[in-house]
């Protein structure tokens, strides 16, 4: 099965679990697209969506389905979200497509994460793919030395602006051993505002599409 098939299984077996009433979340990107199709389909009364980025807003519009602000809705029931990797404990590496800091306000929000993987995306230690940090403009050079000092090897994603008006340092090289302790260390820096190292919001369960269909990972 190629990867855009996996994606759209995936999301299929996502749009399943979600129970007619539920408070959900809603993350970003190709996966979660395949995701938000399906739930479209199913058609089943939510109490309320929330959204994790203008992109998924506009899909979500596009399919006819109403977004709440979080600021209104109060906490959630169910987070269902993309991830870049995912370890053997539910902890990922996110913000690839650059809208980790409401994903993880969004997850934060939420009672459970399910995350939605191809299984090219499970890893046994996170890191291969670079870590995205969030980081205020004027803070970029002074972020990227302490990324240097913590072992990384820091570049600039020229171009990109986030829904945030932020930029992006992507992280390669990085040590993840403790996701948790590392995600702290980075987030506790002066100019971070969010590091894509979701160890304290981990997933709960994974839904991995693989050749032989959709694989339930519960953590
Ligand atoms: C968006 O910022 C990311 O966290 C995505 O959830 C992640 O990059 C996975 O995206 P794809 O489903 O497109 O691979």
């Amino acid at each position: 099965m190629d990867q855009a098939s996996k994606k759209i299984a995936v999301g299929r077996a996502a749009a399943a679990e979600v129970a007619e009433g539920c408070r959900l979340g809603i993350g970003t990107g190709s996966t979660v697209n395949c995701f938000i199709d399906a739930l479209a389909e199913r058609g089943i009364e939510l109490a309320c969506v929330v959204s994790s980025s203008t992109a998924t807003t506009d899909r979500l519009r596009d399919h006819g389905i109403a977004v709440s602000e979080l600021n209104t809705t109060g906490d959630l029931d169910l987070y269902i979200d993309g991830a870049d990797e995912v370890d053997g404990a539910g902890h990922m590496i996110k913000g690839g497509g650059g809208a980790l800091t409401r994903e993880k306000i969004v997850a934060a929000a939420s009672r459970r994460f399910i995350c939605i993987v191809d299984d090219s995306k499970i890893v046994r230690v996170l890191g291969e793919f670079p870590v995205p940090v969030e980081v205020i403009p004027m803070a970029r050079s002074f972020v990227a030395r302490q990324m240097v000092k913590l072992g990384g090897l820091p570049e600039y994603r020229e171009g990109f602006v986030t829904d945030n008006g932020n930029v992006i340092l992507d992280v390669r090289h990085l040590d993840i051993v403790d996701p948790v302790s590392l995600e702290d260390r980075i987030n506790s820096i002066p100019g971070v505002v969010t590091v894509g190292i979701f160890g304290r919001q981990k997933a709960q369960l994974t839904l991995a599409a693989t050749d032989e269909g959709v694989r339930r990972i519960d953590y």
